[in-house]
């Protein structure tokens, strides 16, 4: 069995998206199959083990006896988890810095599925409690709240364009994604019917066009070392931009926000993800969107590969620790 914690509002994508369900707590969905990589997962408990636990004493001796450090998720029962997790010993995860380390040690997680049921999970694939990236906000220099998008994506994904890349940023009004590859030396090539910021525009390494971003051609673009869409836009318009830039070779690594509304149209994400090297995911600061990410040579995203279990991306883990 595995557990998967959903991301908040996404329960029922994640249900179908598992294989095998048994139960379902709240967000915590418990399945019988293993999904290596699913899209709406907050974290994924991947040694799930249930024990009667009749007394909060009891619960608490239980997870001390397996490890130092817990997170729970509360299904019900808010208060008898607080006075469990009040008796484990003190946890502080503080949010990170842009590129900074993550959090080191290794956090299990826990829950009371019924109220003398406790189901535990020492291996957990996010570092942060329940897959929330809480990260240390710069709240003066860009200009809107999605720059944290992309924050999430090179500090907690662990890859990022690297300075001098050429990047296409589309749908970039008023400029915060544009903002974030602009500090990072990247050349900024930004593309929005709607302006920038004053303090965008003016930054030397961005030049800004205004334009729809369907209407760019590949061919005349030039090399495009990362595309990064975040325009509004149907998936069925994103899907048909991405595949234009692909066929054509002129961008190498890309990053969408897959933007969704209503009922979650299930099969054009199952489209995106067929692109082969495909890789999504809902990040803690993506609304009722997927990130869908693309990496030259079918390159894995390393943080998020290791915590799915898979060995052979230890090293670009540490390789991102050392960067960090
Ligand atoms: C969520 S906002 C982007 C925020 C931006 N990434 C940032 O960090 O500030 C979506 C943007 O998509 C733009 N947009 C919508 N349709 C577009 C199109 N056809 N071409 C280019 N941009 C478009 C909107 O003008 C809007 O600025």
């Amino acid at each position: 069995m595995i557990a998967y914690l959903a991301a908040e509002g996404f329960e029922n994508e994640l249900i179908r998206e598992v294989p095998d369900v048994e139960a379902v707590f709240g967000r915590l969905v418990l399945a019988g199959g293993a999904c290596p990589a699913p899209a709406w997962a907050a974290n994924i408990w991947h040694n799930p083990q249930r024990v009667e636990a009749m007394s909060i004493s009891g619960a608490v001796r239980k997870l001390r006896s397996v490890q130092r450090n817990w997170a729970f998720y509360a299904p019900d029962l808010y208060r008898r988890h607080l006075l469990i997790q009040e008796q484990l010993p003190k946890v502080k995860i503080a949010p990170i810095e842009f590129l900074g380390a993550l959090p080191p040690a290794q956090l299990g997680s826990w829950s009371l599925i019924e109220r003398r049921t406790l189901l535990f999970s020492s291996r957990c694939s996010s570092p942060f409690p329940n897959g929330e990236v809480h990260m240390v906000e710069n709240k003066i220099d860009p200009p809107s709240r999605a720059y944290l998008k992309l924050w999430e994506v090179f500090t907690a994904h662990g890859v990022r364009p690297q300075a001098g890349d050429r990047c296409l940023d589309l749908g970039s009004s008023p400029g915060g994604w544009t903002w974030v590859l602009a500090q990072l030396g990247c050349e900024v090539v930004s593309v929005d019917k709607a302006p920038l910021a004053g303090t965008i525009a003016a930054l030397p390494q961005v030049r800004y066009i205004a334009e729809s971003a369907f209407a760019l051609e590949p061919r005349e673009a030039g090399r495009i070392d990362w595309l990064f869409s975040d325009v509004i836009c149907y998936p069925e318009r994103l899907l048909k931009l991405v595949q234009r830039w692909m066929a054509d070779g002129q961008a190498i690594n890309f990053v969408c926000t897959i933007k969704l509304q209503g009922e979650t149209d299930l099969p054009i994400i199952e489209q995106f993800r067929q692109i082969p090297g495909s890789q999504l995911i809902h990040l803690y600061h993506n609304k009722h969107e997927l990130t869908w990410i693309n990496l030259a040579a079918n390159r894995r995203l390393p943080v998020r590969c290791a915590q799915a279990g898979n060995q052979e991306c230890l090293g670009g883990v540490r390789e991102v620790i050392a960067l960090a």
